[in-house]
């Protein structure tokens, strides 16, 4: 080309586009003879094959571009790559790659970590064995609905769905406070449901204050695209781990000094990991606050359907409906990924009282949406009114008792639980079987727990607390026969220590 274009120009000057064509084509023919001439042709050569070069090789000895340095990615997607030495992250990954198996892997490792609720999961999959086929594919008429299946429906999700949800938190709660479909936003799970409301009601570098030990997975949840900082505002044994109202006042204070805004507190309720209750005046406490801060209030209540024991479970949302607070600042996140124990299926609440972060989230739910078939699925399993009461009430029972027969397993073994109502786990106070007691003591204990014992659980430090030697067990995923092996396990490692 930087031949024949000056050569063009200079022809078609002058002699138009005959003589501008033919000349640059006659150069061309005449430069390629020449080089064939000199060129050995493969069939007449006596050299073995070359097999040929691969690609990426023979283009990078071509061209020295392409070979050096490491390929960069954004500095928070590398820190996201290399964030996974934490025990919470490292545990979950031993499990997943060897499981236990009671029959064909007795040697794996038990998973305590995962809060997933395996219990009554027979229920949710005799239902779908009988009940799959109508919702899915078929409408009044009897014919394939492939319309409202297959095409693009709203994001924030539909709105029977909504309808059948917020009759579904109204049930979980014991009908103390319903829940108006209006106010709902869908999403793919309680995680994005989480991360879109934290995106709504802060800035990068601003702060929530959250009471610990809290959810090892809000650190992801929450910090990693939002920029949102978390404060952990420390609970202690000593009152069972319940919220502080003088800590938060502290924590608060010791952000402004520091120049951190702080936009909300986070809560859960029943606690994760805890699975303590909040109980009424602690959440009329908490609204005082966040109303005298003027700042929000967040009720994580993912697990209000999975309680048990006399204490009854009481919603912010019942707060709100008795009392004249500033509803505007009071969000729930919800979702069915623990009280249907379906977290496969991803769906997320949020409940909001505030109108701007309702129209900000269902936008942005566009990133995060349910898929329909998944939608339709579930609003058929949900408006099946019979089926959802005997499942709430066989699931309790189920808890109740696994729950009971758990923590009665450790304290034979000298652990103590902290009392709890709610969740998947116990809270257990391992403090008297850690060598030194700090951080440090505390990741040797759950080294030798994972490693020698292949059992993972929780270390407190994970979850923010500042109490050294306590460990989040989850318990819903074994059965009773699994019990004793997981005790008789962790009994080998607290007996040597
Ligand atoms: C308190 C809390 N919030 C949110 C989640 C995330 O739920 P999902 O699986 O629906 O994203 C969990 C999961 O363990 C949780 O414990």
């Amino acid at each position: 080309m930087r031949v024949i274009v000056p050569l063009q120009a200079v022809v078609q000057g002058r002699g138009g586009l005959v003589l501008g064509s033919l000349i640059p084509c006659a150069l061309f023919y005449f430069l390629q003879l020449y080089i064939r001439r000199d060129r050995p042709s493969s069939s007449a050569s006596n050299l073995p094959e070359l097999a040929p070069m691969p690609r990426s090789l023979s283009r990078s000895l071509l061209s020295p571009r392409g070979s050096s340095g490491p390929v960069r990615l954004s500095s928070r997607g590398a820190s996201v790559a290399r964030d996974d030495d934490n025990p919470y992250y490292v545990g979950l990954k031993r499990c997943a790659e060897d499981p236990y198996h009671h029959s064909s892997n007795p040697n794996g490792f038990m998973q305590l970590g995962l809060a997933e609720n395996w219990l009554s999961l027979d229920m949710i999959r005799d239902w779908l064995v009988g009940n799959v086929k109508e919702p899915l594919l078929l409408d009044e008429e009897g014919e394939l609905s492939i319309h409202g299946l297959a095409t693009y429906q709203p994001y924030d999700g539909l709105m029977d769905l909504k309808m059948a949800v917020a009759e579904f938190m109204g049930q979980v709660m014991q009908g103390s406070v319903s829940f108006h479909p209006s106010q709902i936003v869908l999403t793919a799970g309680a995680t994005p449901a989480v991360e879109t409301l934290s995106f709504c009601l802060a800035d990068p570098g601003n702060a929530f204050l959250v009471p610990s030990p809290y959810y090892p997975g809000w650190d992801r949840d929450i910090k990693w695209r939002t920029g949102i900082e978390l404060i952990p505002v420390p609970c202690r044994s000593t009152d069972n781990f319940s919220i502080s109202i003088a800590a938060l006042e502290l924590a608060y204070n010791q952000a402004k000094k520091r120049g951190v805004k702080v936009c909300a507190v986070l809560v859960s309720n029943p606690s994760n990991p805890v699975g303590n209750l909040i109980d009424r005046e602690t959440l009329y406490d908490l609204l005082d606050f966040v109303m005298e801060k003027n700042i929000h209030l967040i009720s994580d209540e993912v697990f209000a359907g999975s309680t048990y024991g006399n204490d009854r479970f009481v919603s912010v949302a019942e707060v709100l409906d008795s009392e004249n607070f500033d509803r505007r600042r009071v969000h729930i996140i919800y979702g069915l990924s623990k009280d249907l124990c379906v977290p496969g299926f991803r769906v997320g609440v949020i409940y909001s009282y505030n109108e701007n972060v309702l129209a900000a989230a269902s936008k942005l739910a566009r990133f995060s949406s349910i898929s329909t078939p998944t939608q339709c699925l579930l609003i058929s399993i949900l408006s099946n009114t019979k089926f959802i009461t005997e499942y709430l009430k066989v699931n309790k029972e189920q808890l109740c008792d696994m729950h009971a027969l758990f923590v009665d397993g450790l304290k034979q073994l000298g652990i103590n639980c902290a009392s709890s109502s709610g969740g998947f786990y116990c809270w257990a106070d391992m403090s008297m079987f850690i060598q030194s007691y700090n951080e440090k003591g505390e990741l040797k204990l759950w080294d030798k727990l994972l490693n020698e014992a292949k059992i993972n659980v929780t270390p407190g430090s994970s979850c923010h607390c500042i109490e050294p030697g306590w460990f989040r067990c989850c318990f819903t995923t074994l059965t009773k026969q699994d019990i004793p092996i997981v005790m008789e396990r962790i009994h080998r490692i607290t007996e040597s220590n």
